[in-house]
């Protein structure tokens, strides 16, 4: 991987003024990445030159914006292995999650039945089941994590001990702990209990490859803006079957056959009865050109990247007794920690002033404490565009701190 050349399409990394005029040390992946100039000019040509709206017009500029709909979704069929009538588009991975729970949990669920998550999961997917629990009545459970770890055998021993499960939804990776999942084998034993899986994919679809159809997952959600795409555009992807059976929570434009003074109306098949009012029609375009840039590179490459980028930072720390790691034996990009007797957040705006961006505080994981037993953490996410020397900036920044934190003066 020319990692000169890759960083060198990406305009935020060069010449970048806003972080105290220091050069940018962009290490916060996690929560979102960096996008390269041809995710930004597909977008810009999509406003100054192919601006229209999909599946309304009868004009040629219509025609382009439904083509390039129609072309993204099969890009992200084949990017995950999935049908192209699977893919519904929607705002990001949070609107993909509530979709299952309003359009599928609110439907099928009632009270007695269960919904199992894990303490270590995302308010993404915590919430909407927290809500669906309240609409009708089922019950949440938690499955007991080997210090932050989904594995196979907990999941079953969370199945076996409450019998009423319908519903299991877990992160492939914890935003926190960047802890990889064995979706495949937790899905089959899933299934062996007559249960669905949904799995949050926010923070492994962008790092490695995804196999929907292989790994029979029921659901996966994911966001655009989390693997070199834009904001405000992701999808869910679901089975056929279930697509079909589920109702829309949102209704309008576009989902529509057919509606009547009745007040009856007819859906469109999914995955467009989902997709009510008009798309992110840019977002697509831009979501289109980012899978085309992660397939330029190729996700085992990317993986590969990340591991190396991970061993490199964990060989920089592993002799510094101020850092206390809270997923040392992860291999992933995100490397989580607190610097002994420094609050995070202080710690954090340390690395400000140096140009350094890490995300601090609770990763909107507000359960996850218990497990990790700190209220609060630094969070470095590494992506394959950071660089050894990115790493080096923030290694010595963590470890001369300089006299603004209490720490650093003993
Ligand atoms: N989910 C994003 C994060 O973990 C926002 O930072």
């Amino acid at each position: 991987m020319d990692i000169k050349k890759i960083r060198k399409q990406f305009p935020m990394l060069a010449n970048n003024t806003l972080m105290q005029g220091k050069p940018l040390v962009f290490l916060d992946n996690a929560s979102t990445s960096l996008k390269p100039q041809c995710v930004i000019d597909v977008m810009n040509r999509y406003y100054s030159e192919a601006t229209s709206n999909s599946h309304r017009g009868d004009y040629d500029l219509c025609y382009f914006v439904d083509k390039e709909i129609n072309d993204t979704r099969k890009l992200v069929a084949e990017f995950v292995n999935c049908d192209v009538n699977s893919v519904v588009f929607t705002s990001g991975d949070t609107e993909a999650l509530n979709l299952v729970a309003y359009g599928y949990a609110l439907k099928f669920l009632k009270k007695g039945d269960g919904i199992l998550i894990s303490e270590i999961e995302h308010a993404s997917n915590a919430l909407p089941w927290f809500r669906i629990s309240e609409l009708t009545g089922c019950s949440i459970y938690y499955i007991n994590t080997d210090n932050g770890k989904v594995t196979p055998t907990n999941v079953e021993k969370a199945l076996k001990e409450h019998k009423n499960i319908k519903l299991v939804s877990i992160a492939h990776m914890s935003n926190v702990l960047g802890y990889k999942v064995d979706i495949k084998e937790v899905t089959k034993i899933v299934h062996e209990y007559d249960a669905l899986i949904c799995v949050d994919g926010a923070q492994s679809v962008p790092h490695f490859k995804t196999n929907f159809k292989d790994w029979d997952i029921d659901f996966l959600a994911f966001s655009a803006h989390k693997m070199c795409g834009p904001t405000g555009i992701g999808c869910l992807i679901g089975k056929e079957k279930l697509l079909n059976n589920m109702d829309p929570f949102m209704t309008g434009g576009g989902m529509n056959v057919t509606f009547s003074k009745d007040g009856k109306y007819e859906p469109l098949p999914a995955p467009v009865k989902f997709e009510a009012g008009t798309q992110n029609i840019a977002g697509i375009y831009g979501f289109g050109a980012a899978i085309k840039f992660l397939m330029s590179i190729g996700m085992d490459e990317i993986e590969q990247r990340e591991k190396q980028l991970r061993s490199y930072l964990n060989k920089k720390l592993e002799n510094q007794d101020n850092i206390v790691c809270v997923n040392p034996d992860s291999d992933s990009g995100i490397f989580t920690f607190n610097v002994k007797n420094v609050f995070a957040q202080d710690e954090g705006t340390l690395l400000n002033s140096k140009g350094i961006a890490v995300r601090t505080g609770k990763h909107c994981a507000k359960m996850i404490d218990d497990v990790i037993n700190e209220i609060a953490t630094i969070r470095v996410s590494l992506y394959f565009y950071t660089t050894e020397e990115e790493i080096d900036a923030l290694v010595d920044a963590l470890i001369n701190g300089g006299d603004i934190l209490d720490a650093y003066f003993n």
